[in-house]
Parts: C-alpha cells; sequence; structure tokens
C-alpha cells in the first residue's frame, strides 16, 4: 500500500526511521513528509536513503507534481509519528502551514496518529481537547505509553515502540475496509501493485526563435495507453508528457515537458528510485544548434535563413549509462523504435540493432510510414527482449497494445533481465 509517515518535531523522530524500516520491509511504498522541526532531529537524507524516495517538507517544493493534495489522495494509510502537542493542535485546527499539514487535510484514508511529549503537555486541556477533536473526526490516535521521557521525568507521553505502531496501523488498514486491506485477490490482477512505473509521452519541441518549434507527429497516445495500463495493474505511475493531441492519464503523477532538455532533466528527477522507465515519448534527434532571442524575420535581400542542427542527448541511452554506473536507475527501461526497414534490412532486424545499441531490456518495434501509427488509434508492435526471450507481437486498438507492453514489462520484473543476461 501507498502510506505516508508524517514525522513532527521531537525527539522521537529517530525511533520513527524504526517505523518506516518495519513498513518498507514489508513491501509497502512510503512517502516520508517530515515537518521543517522534524529536520532538526533527523535529516533529509536519513528519510530518503530508508523510503528511497524523495522527501518533501514544504507544501511549495515539486509543485509541478501537485504533492499538496497528490499525497494525501492517493495514500491509504497516514502515520504521524511523533506527533508533537503543537502538531496535533495544528492537525485539531485544520491549519495547513507545510506539506503534512496538506496531506492531512487531504486524506481520506486512514489517519493514526502517535503522540509523544512531555507528561504536563499531553495533559493540558489545549491537548486534551485536541485529541477529543480529532478522535470525533475519525482519526485514530494513540494513548502514549508511560515511562522514562526525554529527561530524567517519567509518565505519559513516551513514544510507543515501533512494532506496537506498525501492528496497529495494519489493524486500522484492515478494519477500514479500505482498498488497501483488500490486496490478495486484487495483487493477482494488480501485477504491478506496489511498482512505481515511470513514462514518457508525446513529442519534444524545439525552439528556433520565441514563435518556432521543430516538433513531430507524436499523438502521446501510446504512452498515455501503457500509463493507463500500469496504473490499472496497480502501478504507481509518474507520466511525463511532451506535445500530444490526448489529456495525460488520470491517476498519474503528471510532469509536464516541452523540449528534449526538459524531457531529459524529467526523467532524471524521476526515474532514480523507480522500478521501470518507458520511453514512449517521440524525442527529437536533432535540434536547432542556436536559439534566436528574436524573431528570426524575412531578409530584404530575399536570402532564405539557415537551419543548423545539433544532436539532442539520447536520454534513454544516458539512463542506461547512469544505470551501470551504478546510479539508481529502474532495472527495466523499455524503449520504443519507430522503424521503416528499407531494401535490405527488415523492420525487425533494425530494431534489434537499436535494442543492442540503446542497452536497455525491451524495445518495442513498430513500423512506420506517412499513413502507419502517428496519431492512428490502432497499431501493431513486435517486444525484443535483450535477455533473449522470444519476441511478442500485439496488434490493434493502443489500449490493447498498451496493456500487452504492461504484460511484458511485469515479467520481466518479476525477474529482471539483466539478471537473466548474468544468469547465462
Ligand atoms: N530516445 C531518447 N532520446 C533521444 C532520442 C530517442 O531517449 N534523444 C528514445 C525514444 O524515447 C525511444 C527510443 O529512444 O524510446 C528511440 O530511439 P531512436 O534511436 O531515436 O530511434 P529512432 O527515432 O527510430 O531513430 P534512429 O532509427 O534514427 O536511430
Amino acid at each position: 500500500m501507498r502510506i505516508v509517515l508524517g514525522v513532527t518535531g521531537g525527539i522521537a523522530a529517530y525511533k520513527s526511521a524504526l517505523l518506516l524500516r518495519l513498513m518498507t520491509e514489508a513491501g509497502h511504498r512510503v512517502d516520508v513528509v517530515p515537518t521543517p522541526a522534524a529536520l532538526n532531529f533527523v535529516g533529509r537524507a536519513t528519510w530518503e536513503a530508508l523510503s528511497g524516495r524523495p522527501v518533501r517538507t514544504e507544501t511549495f517544493e515539486a509543485v509541478e507534481s501537485v504533492n499538496h493534495v497528490r499525497l494525501g489522495r492517493e495514500a491509504d494509510l497516514v502515520v504521524v509519528a511523533p506527533a508533537t502537542a503543537d502538531s496535533l493542535a495544528r492537525a485539531a485546527a485544520g491549519l495547513a502551514p507545510d506539506l503534512l499539514g496538506n496531506v492531512l487535510l487531504t486524506a481520506t484514508c486512514p489517519v493514526l496518529m502517535v503522540p509523544a511529549m512531555h507528561t504536563e503537555m499531553w495533559l493540558h486541556p489545549a491537548t486534551v481537547a485536541n485529541v477529543a477533536t480529532l478522535r470525533s473526526r475519525g482519526v485514530t490516535v494513540l494513548d502514549p505509553d508511560s515511562g522514562r521521557l526525554t529527561g530524567a521525568d517519567t509518565g505519559p507521553g513516551r513514544f510507543p515502540e515501533p512494532e506496537r505502531i506498525w501492528a496497529q496501523a495494519q489493524q486500522l488498514v484492515a478494519a477500514s475496509g479500505s482498498r488497501a486491506s483488500r490486496p490478495r485477490a486484487q495483487s493477482e490482477a494488480a501485477p504491478l501493485t506496489g511498482r512505481t512505473v515511470v513514462v514518457t509521452a508525446g513529442g519534444t519541441r524545439e525552439a528556433l526563435d520565441p514563435v518556432r518549434y521543430l516538433g513531430n507527429r507524436s499523438s502521446g497516445k501510446q504512452g498515455v495507453a501503457v500509463a493507463e495500463a500500469a496504473l490499472a495493474a496497480g502501478a504507481t505511475v509518474t507520466f511525463i508528457g511532451g506535445a500530444m493531441s490526448v489529456e495525460p492519464p488520470a491517476g498519474a503523477d503528471v510532469v509536464r515537458v516541452e523540449s528534449t532538455q526538459e524531457l531529459h532533466e524529467a526523467v532524471l528527477r524521476h526515474a532514480p528510485g523507480a522500478d521501470a522507465l518507458v520511453m514512449a515519448a517521440a524525442v527529437a534527434d536533432f535540434r536547432p544548434a542556436e536559439y534566436a532571442e528574436a524573431k528570426i524575420k524575412k531578409a530584404q535581400d530575399g536570402t532564405n535563413p539557415v537551419i543548423r542542427l545539433e544532436r539532442t542527448p539520447d536520454i534513454l541511452a544516458d539512463t542506461v549509462a547512469a544505470r551501470a554506473a551504478g546510479e539508481p536507475m529502474p532495472g527495466v527501461i523499455v524503449g520504443f523504435g519507430a522503424e521503416t526497414g528499407d531494401a535490405t534490412t527488415s523492420v525487425l532486424k533494425f530494431g534489434a540493432a537499436k535494442l543492442a545499441r540503446k542497452g536497455c531490456e525491451m524495445l518495442v518495434v513498430n513500423q512506420v510510414g506517412r499513413d502507419k501509427v502517428f496519431g492512428q488509434d490502432t497499431t501493431e508492435v513486435t517486444m525484443l527482449f535483450a535477455d533473449g526471450r522470444e519476441p511478442v507481437t500485439a496488434a490493434g486498438d493502443k489500449t490493447d497494445v498498451g496493456v500487452a507492453i504492461v504484460t511484458e514489462l511485469a515479467g520481466l520484473l518479476d525477474r529482471p533481465a539483466r539478471l537473466d543476461r548474468m544468469d547465462r
């Protein structure tokens, strides 16, 4: 399931690192959302290293992915541990000065708050009233343990052992009958449950001057279909979309880009830590070598401007190279290859050469021509695999082909092709 672990500014924050461990070891995806004050106790690097995910505290960080509503809405469980007296007060008042406050206002899943504070604070009428308010709204607020506190004092206010918190959290989810508590049958039908997939789609636009660009005919349909199939298979999807004629998939974290440069940056930002990257975007291979700051005008003498092109970075190949250099890039990387074939070489031969050149696990090859593929609703593709397994062909609606691609992707994730290669 998708868990948000809110951490507020108390010394027990360090014990939440153990709680996080219990959650991730059970196979859950955990986004840690510390308050700024919590970072005084345990730093961002610790949370990122233990969760394997980016960590944000402020509402206005990574605004493009609309984190302030997305995290709460998508969560199956929110646990705030430790919850300070101040954070209980803010939650009771519905304040959202930081990302965690926003998560609490948007979450519709079970919410567990785990107070930890000095006894006087816990027994203060303000805290008592805040806890009562939160409970009356359906938030589960654990009673703290009694015992030794930070200083020499003892009494109620102690942070419970992480194992107890985790057990409570699981009971809460099971009792709520939420989607996360019905995973068994669902996970069989949802082979990408718990997986994170980054999908790029659409075409890039390379600016010539402030009003003109070089672009391509990509509609984005195939990438959207792959993203939708991955969502339906239970994955968390980050969709990086260039110029498209269709809407991005509902339910994905959507990042919009225009140029190859922006797409490159977005992939380098979102791919680390993901399980799979699907490069369905039609990336420009060339871009204008110079950008004219002012609109290029018609010359009086009748001469025509000459556009000099330069190569763009190969995003797919760069991601594969970064992985080889030890960066946490996805274990399964899928490329697309549009081929026409020629008099001597077949489409699939070109595809096999491209697969080897790119170094990815799978290449989806389609035959292109003037009336084929771009903008159409139907297509025919052949999926080629680096580990030598037999090619798989899929044809029909781009939606069906998206499902076929995701089926193969799930198969590769079960047994990463790189391991297959090492076995042989
Ligand atoms: N790709 C990329 N970065 C580029 C160009 C392409 O990541 N600068 C990705 C595409 O998203 C796609 C695959 O690489 O997954 C396509 O490879 P490419 O070599 O560009 O194939 P074609 O466009 O078919 O070009 P060519 O046959 O000329 O090599």
